[in-house]
């Protein structure tokens, strides 16, 4: 029987998926991203050797394993095409390993002029977006606007859609945004340019993970951003425009959440978040300078400086129990090596809840003392100071989720495992 595992991110992103993916896809047959775009950046590192990926499943390195982008992701095809082409300059077969719902989104080029226009009318209270016309995006495929991969196997009808949605959106551009149009004749050939070659990845996902599941095949089912910027369960309005919670990965993909088996949450061992919103244990003095210097904390995608600060057990709780957290994979726990002292907000004063994000909360601390040795690349629980052990173990108990891994660098090989969840 194989297993099928959500990965997620149980923070505000960047928590290290990528690495853990693809360190797991050498025991599965199939790796789905199921929400979010090409505003994802999820950092791989093998043997010294680093690839950023935006669109495309982090178990593509891997000779053999399916990739597939599940209807929950928005698809821009530039980016898509961008990355295939990345890839297949170093010898990765990804045209062969890679299949797409024809139920994806797409991402238009006028969605990223929206999604730019709106955040400067927003002025000081932007959400911070990556600008990669994600919001807009979703926005067109919830009104039933959008336009989908499949549309496009018939230019007819794909010319109908773009037309009808072009007027709206020029309207909006031009009267509403102040800023240039866009022509559809221009739009409908540069968009069927790039899908000739790419369409023929077409496939339909759910009954593909189906095939997968009668073979007793496992399955990774890898998450984009993370829990806080879910649109429903985040910090609204700052967070991103698809539910990143464990949820989405059955309405993301076509696959049903009696068929899920396990849910790995990977969380940093403090706390990071890029972009505006609401972050209750951000450091910003000399401490998050460390973090940020330490942690080399810049966007893997838009380079901008990520915000830091302490491990929030009380955001995390929730997380658990939204994501129905089977397991926890603690990541980068190096950058805390040469901290004298380390925190963890156990409490918030004046809130009940954690959803509003116009509440203001003052975390409640416990402080542990740093273990002040260098933990890099350790791949074993055994040769782990005490000190540190004691902090991720401490964590594991305020969260009761398990602890299954614990990374010590961005390498592959720099992990540790306690309890595999496949
Ligand atoms: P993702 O979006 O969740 O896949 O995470 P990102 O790739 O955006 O950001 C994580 C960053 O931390 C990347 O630069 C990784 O190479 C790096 N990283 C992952 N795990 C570790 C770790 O355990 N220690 C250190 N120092 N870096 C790590
Ligand atoms: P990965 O998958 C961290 C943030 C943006 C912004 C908000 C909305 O690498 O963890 P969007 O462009 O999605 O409309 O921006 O969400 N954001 C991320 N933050 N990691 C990500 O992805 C993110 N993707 C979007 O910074 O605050
Ligand atoms: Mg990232």
């Amino acid at each position: 029987m194989g297993k099928n595992v959500v990965v997620l991110g149980s923070q505000w992103g960047d928590e290290g998926k990528g690495k853990i993916v693809d360190l797991l896809t050498e025991r599965v047959q199939g790796v789905v991203r199921f929400q979010g775009g090409h505003n994802a950046g999820h950092t791989l590192v093998v043997d010294g050797e680093k690839t950023i990926l935006q669109l495309l499943p982090s178990g593509i390195l891997h000779a053999g394993v399916q990739c597939m982008i599940g209807n929950g992701v928005v698809v821009s095809l530039q980016a898509l095409k961008k990355e295939i082409d990345f890839l297949e300059a170093k010898n990765i077969p990804v045209k062969k390993q890679l299949k797409v719902s024809g139920a994806c989104a797409l991402v238009m080029p006028y969605h990223v002029a929206l999604d730019l226009a709106r955040e400067t009318r927003r002025g000081q209270n932007l959400i911070g977006t990556t600008g990669r016309g994600i919001g807009p995006a979703y926005e067109d495929k919830i009104a039933r606007r959008g336009i989908r991969f499949a549309d496009l196997l018939d230019p007819q009808y794909f010319e109908t859609l773009l037309r009808e949605v072009l007027d709206y959106h020029n309207f909006v551009l031009k009267n509403y945004l102040m800023t240039s149009v866009f022509d559809v004749q221009e739009i409908y050939e540069e968009t069927l340019a790039l899908a000739s070659e790419l369409l023929p990845m077409i496939a339909d996902i759910p009954a593909l993970l189906q095939q997968h599941r009668q073979q007793g095949h496992s399955l990774l089912f890898e998450g984009a951003q993370g829990t806080f910027l879910d649109i429903d369960h985040g910090t609204y309005p700052y967070v991103t425009s698809s539910n990143t919670v464990a949820g989405g990965a059955c309405t993301g993909s076509g696959f049903g959440p009696r068929y899920i088996d396990a849910v790995l949450g990977v969380t940093k061992a403090y706390t990071t978040r890029v972009g505006s919103g609401p972050f209750p244990t951000e450091l910003t003095g000399i401490l998050g300078d460390t973090l940020v210097e330490q942690g080399r904390e810049f966007g893997s995608n838009t380079g901008r400086k990520r915000r830091c600060g302490w491990f929030d057990a009380v955001a995390m709780r929730r997380a658990a129990y939204m994501n129905s957290l089977s397991g926890l994979c603690i990541t980068k726990l190096d950058v805390l090596d040469s901290f004298d002292q380390v925190q963890i907000a156990v409490a918030y004063e004046e809130t009940e809840g954690y959803s509003d994000s116009r509440r203001v909360v003052k975390p409640i601390y416990e402080t542990l003392e740093g273990w002040k040795s260098s933990t890099v690349g350790i791949d074993s629980w055994s040769k782990l100071p005490e000190k540190a052990k004691a902090y991720v173990k401490r964590i594991e108990t305020l969260l009761e989720v398990p602890l299954s891994m614990v990374s010590t660098g961005p390498d592959r090989k720099h992990t540790i495992e306690i309890s595999p969840v496949l």
